[in-house]
């Protein structure tokens, strides 16, 4: 791929940047932000990276140059602002999405073929805000958490079981936020179910943490994470780089799947070049099939704040 561009230079878009470097995706990494100076300082410090971590991918920064992003065959969509101790990420609806949506337009303008990943928070409903702006085949604006989200169930479990993450397959539906749904009946290590190694006060607890898992680093730090949202944002984009239809939890358009209709959620999908080449639809049972559409109604309600804005009539 020629181009890939990450809008946002903050924590999130640059850490994603970096990875998308170091992986050697594409030619250039365009990095824009509205701060002067600081995509550009950020894109420099990547690139005098690139002989020591031995990568050829450039890396350029603009303020607010989108004629710099033309041609981008993906687009990484991190700008807003970050969440505050004590804040939801539905606190954020207002401010973000109108940053998202005028983002959103003014990148499509020079990349109208791109395939558009959302990072800003909160992510159900500000990829529905970018969809919405892009104006363009759903399969192409999707949004990630749900990397991000099985990324930290998985550090959990590893930590529990004391093995490695890497032989950790889980999968995690459901909103980005406290409602999101960790299928354990979907989780195991190295093909043994996790059921029969952890038992459901330790797997409750696992899922507890998981929920929160973006609360707690925010309480740690006075601001929201950044290294494994960048770096899962970067999976995604090499997934459809390489056109290599991996599973993964991806936040996307749902039109008639698991009984809904008209939302964006976090659902397995299959990622490819052509973006979601797939919605899975996975067997649930009665409680998890509660559980998912506790999550969408929690996603609605966030919605309503959205609509209300109306900012695309
Ligand atoms: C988190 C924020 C980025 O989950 O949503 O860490």
């Amino acid at each position: 791929m020629k181009k890939i561009t990450v809008i946002g230079a903050g924590n999130v878009g640059a850490t994603c940047a970096n990875v998308i470097a170091h992986k050697d995706l594409c030619r250039e990494v365009v990095i824009v932000d509205i701060k002067e100076g600081v995509a550009e300082g950020k894109a420099l410090d990547i690139w005098q990276t690139s002989s020591i971590n031995d990568f050829n991918t450039r890396i350029t920064g603009v303020t607010n140059n989108y004629l710099a992003t033309k041609g981008s065959g993906v687009i990484v969509i991190t700008s807003g602002i970050p969440r505050k101790p004590g804040m939801s990420r539905d606190d954020l609806i207002k401010t973000n999405a109108s940053i998202v949506k005028d983002v959103t337009e003014k990148a499509i303008r020079y990349s109208p073929d791109a395939i558009i990943i959302v990072v800003s928070n909160p992510l159900d409903v500000m990829t529905y805000a970018a969809y919405q702006a892009a104006n363009k085949d759903h399969k192409k604006v999707f949004g990630m958490a749900g990397i991000l989200d099985t990324g930290r169930y998985k550090a959990f479990i590893a930590q529990a079981l004391d093995v490695s993450p890497k032989d950790i397959h889980a999968m995690l539906m459901g909103g980005h936020g406290d409602s999101m749904v960790p299928l354990r009946r979907y989780t195991s290590v190295a093909g043994v179910p996790i059921t029969e190694l952890l038992n459901d006060e330790e797997l409750d607890k696992i899922d507890e943490r998981t929920r929160k898992g973006g609360g707690e680093l925010v309480n740690l730090m006075g601001t929201s994470a950044w290294y494994a949202p960048g770096a899962a944002a970067a999976m995604m984009v090499e997934a459809i780089v390489d056109d290599e239809h991996r599973i993964y939890p991806v936040c996307a358009y749902l039109n008639g799947e698991y009984n809904l209709k008209d939302i964006y959620m976090g659902v397995p999908v299959k990622l490819g070049k052509n973006g979601i080449e797939e919605v899975i639809e996975l067997d649930m049972n009665d409680r998890e099939k509660d559980m998912v559409q506790e999550s969408a109604k929690s996603i609605r309600e966030a919605m309503v704040v959205l609509d209300k804005m109306k900012l695309f009539e």
